[in-house]
């Protein structure tokens, strides 16, 4: 069973193992360390609990895999009813449907509580996977921002998909 939860700091240390695995980091916005360590994450989950952030714990049959979340989106003209959609799963919990799940769980959402009508999503141009399955959640490509990201130092495409209400 997949559910969402709110962060607590007991996640920190299990976060940090997690997200810094090479397959999964290497996905994930420059800004994110390739050495997250607990204290980046626990950093993470202050800023998530005390700014009140749309952002979740994944579980899987009771265990913490993964988190998922919707950001402002910087430099939208004020549009309020557009967010960005981000995520990743441990990589022992790939492949069993979990992120399928949690992506149309989190627009549902993002649709439902906070009122949106657009939802988007910026994927590097290697990462296949998660590009199928936006896909498979009804996101669509809108096109790709040539040399449009950063990530190590390389500058790679950046595949614009979006999700609207
Ligand atoms: C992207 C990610 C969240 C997908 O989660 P997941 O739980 O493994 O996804 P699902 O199990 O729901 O679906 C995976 C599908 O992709 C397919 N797939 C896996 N690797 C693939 C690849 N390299 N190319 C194309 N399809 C691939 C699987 O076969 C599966 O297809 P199916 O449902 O038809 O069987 C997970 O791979 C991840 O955390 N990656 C690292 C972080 C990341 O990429 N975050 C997103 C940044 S934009």
């Amino acid at each position: 069973m997949v559910t969402l939860r709110t962060y607590t700091l007991a996640d920190a240390q299990i976060l940090s193992e997690y997200i810094k695995h090479p397959e999964v980091v290497i996905n994930l916005s420059d800004g994110v360390p390739n050495d997250y360590s607990i204290k980046d994450a626990e950093e993470f989950i202050n800023k998530a609990l005390n700014e009140n952030q749309f952002r979740f714990a994944i579980e899987y049959n009771g265990e913490y895999c993964g988190g998922i979340g919707l950001d402002k989106i910087v430099g939208h003209c004020g549009h309020k009813q557009a967010m960005e959609i981000g995520y990743w799963l441990a990589k022992p919990f790939w492949n069993k449907g979990i992120g399928t799940h949690v992506i149309k769980q989190i627009c549902e959402l993002g649709f439902s509580e906070l009122n949106l009508v657009r939802i988007e999503a910026n994927v590097f141009e290697y990462n296949k996977a998660s590009m199928y399955v936006l896909e498979k959640c009804g996101f669509i490509k809108e096109g790709i921002q040539r040399k449009g990201a950063v990530k190590n130092g390389e500058i790679v495409d950046s595949h614009r998909f979006a999700l609207i209400k």
